[in-house]
């Protein structure tokens, strides 16, 4: 089809577009997009047969702030509301060279789903689709997780299913593209969803430990009611709270806070912490710079926080904060690696992560 399936949050359609649209340009591949606003997916066209693979060997999904998850569709198949599963695998059998190797099936549907049935049908589908088609020999045995080529139906309704593949290494570790993360009530602020999210897609999970742990030191500017700060402290970590706003005397009683009542963007700690993580509502363009000016000082080693973003030039503020970002840090001694991501957590706002690399 020469397309890729681009899911992202709903409503964001046009930014994932426009940005994969640059980033591939750059990688010197050059198509264009169709979405359908509020859909939560998108549609990127390739100029060739082949370049779902090149596009795919020359941009990491990691790149990529808007776009959340991806697919190569190889077939769009109508669904009868009897034998569903049947015609699935009468759509795939002229593809079967295609999709020799997938060894496992993730069934999926959009974002904003409000149809429960959907939901429900979905999850119980996805045993008797996998039987249906490792009976017709479409799917190999299971040999475990991320390392195979995995069968994506996408079903936007009941009536139809978009059938394609995912490469392990080149597509969310999370299905759907989205982490399920729950918190327990005693959380001062569900914010704490977006901290435990960022760190979930920043930091593979051989990194968590080295960067989260071992005691370290952290400064959360903006900090009430103090969401952040209770995942930092759950991590073993030592923080100063910078807000005027009042801390979760709960989280307080832990011993391990420190509320300083002042301006974020002022503060700076007289000695160097490990990280620093901000989540003050404002300019994002003067948040990229506090950023930058905090690693210019060697304030701190570690970095997670969030740009709001203006809802008409959403994409186009990005570009400028990126700016900011990577020209800052550029000019600093070390070399240091920014990321950034739209997550599932997080509404207007995009998180970033920023490290020095020793
Ligand atoms: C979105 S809330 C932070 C929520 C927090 N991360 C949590 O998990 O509970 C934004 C906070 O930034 C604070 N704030 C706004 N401007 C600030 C500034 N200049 N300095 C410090 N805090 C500021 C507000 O008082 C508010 O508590």
């Amino acid at each position: 089809m020469g397309q890729m399936m681009v899911f992202c949050r709903p409503g964001f359609e046009t930014e994932a577009g426009r940005e994969l649209t640059d980033v591939a340009a750059r990688a010197g591949l050059f198509g264009y997009f169709q979405s359908q606003s509020g859909s939560g997916w998108l549609r990127y066209h390739l100029s060739s047969q082949e370049i779902p693979y090149e596009l795919l060997a020359k941009v990491a999904l990691d790149e990529l702030v808007f776009s959340r998850d991806w697919f190569e569709p190889l077939v769009q198949v109508e669904l009868p509301a009897s034998d569903r599963v049947g015609a699935v695998v009468a759509g795939l059998r002229p593809l079967a060279h295609a999709v020799a190797g997938c060894d496992r099936v993730e069934v999926r549907i959009p974002e904003d789903n409000q149809d429960r049935d959907l939901g429900k049908f979905a999850r119980k589908w996805m045993a008797p689709l996998s039987r249906g088609l490792r009976e017709a020999g479409l799917l190999g045995e299971a040999t475990g997780g991320e390392r195979s080529v995995r069968l994506e139906v996408f079903l936007p309704d009941f009536g139809s299913a978009i059938v394609g593949l995912s490469r392990a290494g080149n597509r969310s570790p999370f299905a759907g593209g989205i982490p399920r993360l729950r918190l327990p009530a005693v959380v001062p602020s569900r914010s704490a969803l977006k901290l435990e999210e960022a760190w979930k897609v920043f930091l593979p999970p051989e990194r968590r430990l080295p960067v989260l742990g071992g005691g370290k030191k952290a400064v959360d500017l903006g900090a009430a009611p103090g969401g952040w700060t209770w995942q930092l402290v759950r991590e073993g970590m030592l923080v100063t709270a910078v807000d005027n706003g009042p801390m979760n005397p709960g989280l307080m009683a832990s011993g391990h806070v420190e509320h300083v009542a002042g301006d974020g963007f002022r503060w700076r700690p007289h000695r160097a912490v490990d990280w620093m993580v901000c989540d003050i509502v404002d300019q994002p363009r003067k948040t990229a710079a506090l950023v930058v000016d905090w690693f210019a000082g060697r304030f701190c080693r570690y970095s997670v926080f969030n740009l709001k973003l203006p809802m008409k030039k959403r994409y186009d503020e990005w570009l400028v904060c990126r700016q900011i970002l990577l020209e800052g840090l550029s000019g600093l001694t070390g070399d240091h690696r920014l990321r950034a991501r739209h997550l599932y957590h997080d509404r207007e706002e995009i998180t970033c992560f920023v490290e020095r690399l020793e």
